[in-house]
């Protein structure tokens, strides 16, 4: 079908209306012009639906849920960092690998010297990966291009991979990432450029929909990021911001007093940062992928996020260092295997509370009125679905009300 219409019926809904995953048994789902128009039990489907139902689909008990959304990406880059993988087995470390010039700034040469075209047909076969596993929005982050021409390069090159798909795409500029080589002795002057060219470059063009940064010992510190934060709160734009990965640096605390939509990684945030974040409303993006992939053994403070009640969204965190993972279902697994989220909290992980790390409220649930992204997996319970290491279990993936596959054909 690629329409914008469609009917579901007899389908297990894990609807997430009010944040929970309690499963509607026997469902059914309407969407017309790519929103979604009603949700109920089959039986109680109104009349006025009656026309969907030469084209509806009989789910036949598998699970349904919202499209699921990665809320936090740097999938737009160039080449690989396979031998730095090499390197880590070798037993050198992440930070060690960064300070001497590989790293996040090894990504930086490749990814300045291909062109936008180039940039566009490496990461569609990653967009594409998401896709098929259940993705239906997609953050995207800038931070491999370190001057003004890449970095809106990136930013372009996201905005062209949700049209080419026929997907949503979130794109943020990170505008603090790493020290480019043409500033290595002048950090002030690359936070000057972040704040005063790069920011009101992007939000100029309307290229960015949020700002981050990376707080860090091997990054920045809090006083540099907190320059850049101003410089957004002055220009109107939402920030976020990779915290306390490994160290803590008060990230947590920084970003909420920010109000910022979301603190990433947070594995070494204190109780009062995650109280800060609580009182902000700021989401915790958990980020497993890099966890596994760094060997981390320090886990986010999970108990403590909970009994604070701030809202915890899981990610793949793609990118080619520290989480060269796109598979959006397996970081829920990874989140489940080694923080110990539970299914549930994975699945709303990936979905409400991933639309609300990215300031979107029109999706990551089924109701009314929502974003008629949906998909239909060849499980039965949220649990199986979070438990499969890795097969296709996505039968069906719907964006806008449309079939994925057909738009997403080269
Ligand atoms: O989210 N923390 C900084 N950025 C990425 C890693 C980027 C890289 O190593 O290329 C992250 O883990
Ligand atoms: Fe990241």
């Amino acid at each position: 079908m690629n329409t914008a219409c469609g009917l579901l019926l007899h389908a297990r809904l894990a609807t997430l209306a009010d944040g929970d995953c309690d499963l509607l048994d026997d469902g059914a789902l309407a969407w017309r012009d790519g929103r979604i128009v009603w949700v109920g039990a089959s039986r109680d489907l109104p009349r006025a639906f009656d026309d969907l139902r030469d084209s509806a689909t009989d789910a036949r008990g598998a699970l349904v849920t919202p499209g699921l959304i990665d809320c936090h990406t740097h999938l737009v880059f160039a080449g690989s960092r396979a031998d730095e993988f090499e390197r880590r087995l070798r037993g050198e470390s992440y930070a060690a690998i960064a300070t001497s010039g590989g790293g996040i700034l090894a990504t930086v040469r490749a990814t300045r010297a291909a062109g936008e075209d180039a940039l566009l047909a490496a990461a569609l076969p990653r967009a594409r990966a998401l896709l098929a596993d259940g993705v239906t929005t997609l953050e995207i982050k800038s931070g491999y291009g370190l001057d003004l021409a890449t970095e809106l390069a990136m930013l372009r090159v996201a905005r062209r991979l949700g049209e080419t798909l026929g997907i949503g795409v979130r794109t943020t500029l990170l505008a603090l990432h790493a020290l480019p080589p043409e500033y290595a002795h002048d950090r002030d002057g690359w936070v000057d450029f972040a704040c005063n060219s790069l920011l009101p470059a992007a939000t100029g063009a309307g290229l960015a929909d949020a700002v981050d940064a990376f707080c860090e010992g091997i990054a920045f510190t809090p006083t540099e990021v907190r320059r850049l934060f101003v410089a957004a709160r002055r220009h109107g734009i939402a920030v976020k911001l990779h915290a306390d990965q490994l160290t803590d640096c008060g990230g947590a605390a920084l970003a909420a007093e920010f109000g910022a939509l979301s603190a990433d990684h947070i594995e070494y945030s204190d109780a009062a940062g995650i109280a800060a974040m609580a009182a902000a409303g700021s989401v915790a993006v958990l980020l497993p992928g890099a966890f596994y992939t760094l060997g981390e053994t320090r886990r986010p403070p999970l108990a403590t996020l909970r009994a604070q009640g701030v809202p915890i969204a899981v990610a793949t965190d793609l990118n080619p260092g520290t989480s060269p993972l796109a598979s959006l279902r397996l970081a829920m697994n990874l989140a489940c295997t080694l923080f110990r989220l539970t299914p549930d909290e994975a699945l709303r992980g990936t979905t409400v509370n991933a639309a609300r790390a990215l300031g979107l409220g029109d999706r990551g649930r089924l109701a009314s009125g929502l974003r008629a992204d949906l998909v239909l997996w060849d499980v039965e319970s949220v649990a199986e679905l979070v438990y499969w290491i890795a097969g296709p279990r996505a039968r069906r993936v719907i964006a806008g009300g449309r079939e994925l596959g057909s738009n997403a054909a080269p």
